[in-house]
């Protein structure tokens, strides 16, 4: 059988999967306890708990434009992450490794007479393969397919049929397959059932894959140890280390034959049993409640230096995006003759986690007074910047510009919720004039070639936001 075969009939196998009858209570889905600190590898389900009972439920309510003003909304853009996804091949390596140093050496330990060990030590199989690389999974393909579903019932006028029959929606998408099978499926939850799937997307690295285009990101930060100093701090430190210790002794091992990479493996594979295939495993069991929120702590950290507030450039990288956002929003919101062609009613822009976390990083949102680094774990537990809440798969940031009375007015929604633009936080759905001259600076600026090229990076950032 063909890998790319194989690939579709596993991940087949694994959506006929659940809800397993033997995991779970009737009724209720079977979800480890440690489900909502998954980080990036977080469902979308454990942000929003009420699609687990319907995936297709939405609540208008979410739209806040004033209702004196007799709003309407006029475009909507939408970048939106991939869903669900296999692991990388980096990391089907390490699960290999973890998962033979366990059948080989693990002991049991305290705690280890319920079960869970002896599944890991004897009946648990490392099913993964390194060609999975990352793909999407068929959990995935739902996610946007419902998404796309709730999108059209949120926004009716927008998302139409005839709309996106008539090829008025744009589709953007990064170039990796689990991207572009993402966009495909968003566009299969828009058709009408039974017409033959016709895919219009193109592919645009540039705008959604714009971090491994930035010289000054990739040498600034992306490839520099220093840049990431706390990260590597944290992993060597006290916290993490209690964690490492607790797990080797719950599989009965020496601790120096775990590091904290091996066990990462293990709380991502608990994520991932659960985010591919919907089942509780034996590896969650690993973890309690405070482990799990310090290896979320641990990806947190990573993100917020590698991909966020950081460091400048992370969130400048994004200023081609954040250009052909507000460009659509202004053709879209430009007073019309009857005679004008009607503007584009929506645009989809599919990426990564690394696409949109910098993109809302520039927008100024999830910013902490101060800064998480490895030593302030402790006063981090409030932290705003949280990934399991803010880039699970499937995360969205919707622009909604709508036609108001005093003019156009816009909404911003993360994952299907109202945020509140920074600067502007009286209103939920301020006037899109007001939006602008928030972001004036970067709309006249925040030019690509300058921030990526341009600067000297040794003299650090150039604009501090
Ligand atoms: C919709 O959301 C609002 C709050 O935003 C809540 O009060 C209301 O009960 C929700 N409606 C449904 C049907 O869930
Ligand atoms: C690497 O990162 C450090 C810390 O952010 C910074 O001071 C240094 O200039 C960076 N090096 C390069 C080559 O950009």
């Amino acid at each position: 059988m063909s890998s790319a075969l194989l690939r579709a009939v596993c991940a087949l196998l694994a959506s006929l999967c659940p809800p397993c009858p033997a995991a779970s209570a009737p009724g209720l889905p079977h979800i480890p306890h440690i489900a909502a600190h998954f980080g990036t590898k977080t469902r979308y389900e454990e942000v929003n708990p009420h699609l687990l009972r319907d995936g297709l439920s939405v609540n208008a309510s979410v739209l806040r434009a004033p209702a004196a003003e007799r709003c309407s909304p006029v475009h909507l853009t939408a970048v939106i992450r991939h869903g669900s996804r296999y692991p990388t091949a980096k990391n089907i390596r390490r699960i290999r490794q973890l998962s033979e140093l366990v059948r080989r050496e693990a002991a049991g330990g305290s705690g280890a007479s319920d079960g869970w060990l002896e599944e890991l030590r004897s009946r648990w199989e490392a099913w993964y393969t390194e060609d999975m690389d990352g793909h999407l999974v068929m959990k995935g393909r739902d996610e946007l397919r419902l998404l796309a579903l709730r999108l059209r019932a949120l926004f009716p006028t927008l998302l139409s049929e005839e709309n996106v029959r008539k090829r008025r929606v744009a589709f953007l998408t990064s170039s990796k397959p689990r991207c572009v099978d993402s966009i495909e499926a968003f566009q299969d939850g828009l058709r009408r059932h039974g017409d033959t799937p016709v895919y219009e997307h193109e592919v645009d690295d540039h705008l959604l894959r714009f971090f491994e285009r930035c010289r000054g990101y990739v040498e600034g930060v992306e490839k520099n140890r220093s840049a990431l100093l706390e990260v590597e701090k944290f992993e060597k430190g006290e916290e993490m280390q209690a964690v490492v210790k607790k797990v080797a002794s719950r599989l009965g091992l020496p601790q120096h034959r775990l590091t904290p990479e091996l066990v990462e493996a293990a709380f991502f594979l608990c994520s991932y049993e659960l985010s591919i295939k919907s089942v509780h495993s034996p590896w969650c069991f690993l973890f309690d409640e405070s482990d799990a929120q310090v290896l979320e702590y641990k990806s947190d950290l990573k993100q917020y230096w590698k991909r966020s507030h950081g460091h400048a450039i992370n969130s400048m990288s994004s200023c081609p995006l954040f250009h052909h956002i507000f460009r659509s929003l202004d053709k879209a919101g430009r007073p019309r003759r009857s005679t004008d062609a009607s503007p584009e009613p929506a645009s989809i822009l599919v990426g990564h986690a690394e696409t949109l976390l910098p993109l809302l990083s520039l927008l100024g949102l999830y910013k902490d007074q101060t800064p998480p680094t490895a030593s302030n774990y402790q006063s981090q537990h409030r932290r705003r910047f949280r990934t399991s809440r803010i880039v699970p798969y499937a995360a969205n940031l919707l622009f909604v510009l709508y036609d108001c009375q005093r003019g156009p007015r816009l909404q911003l929604l993360v994952n299907e919720s109202p945020v509140r633009f920074p600067g502007l936080e009286a209103e939920e759905a301020p006037l899109y004039r007001d939006v602008r001259a928030t972001y004036r600076h970067l709309l006249d600026g925040c030019d690509f070639h300058q921030e990526c090229e341009g600067i000297l990076w040794g003299r650090g950032p150039n604009i501090e936001l």
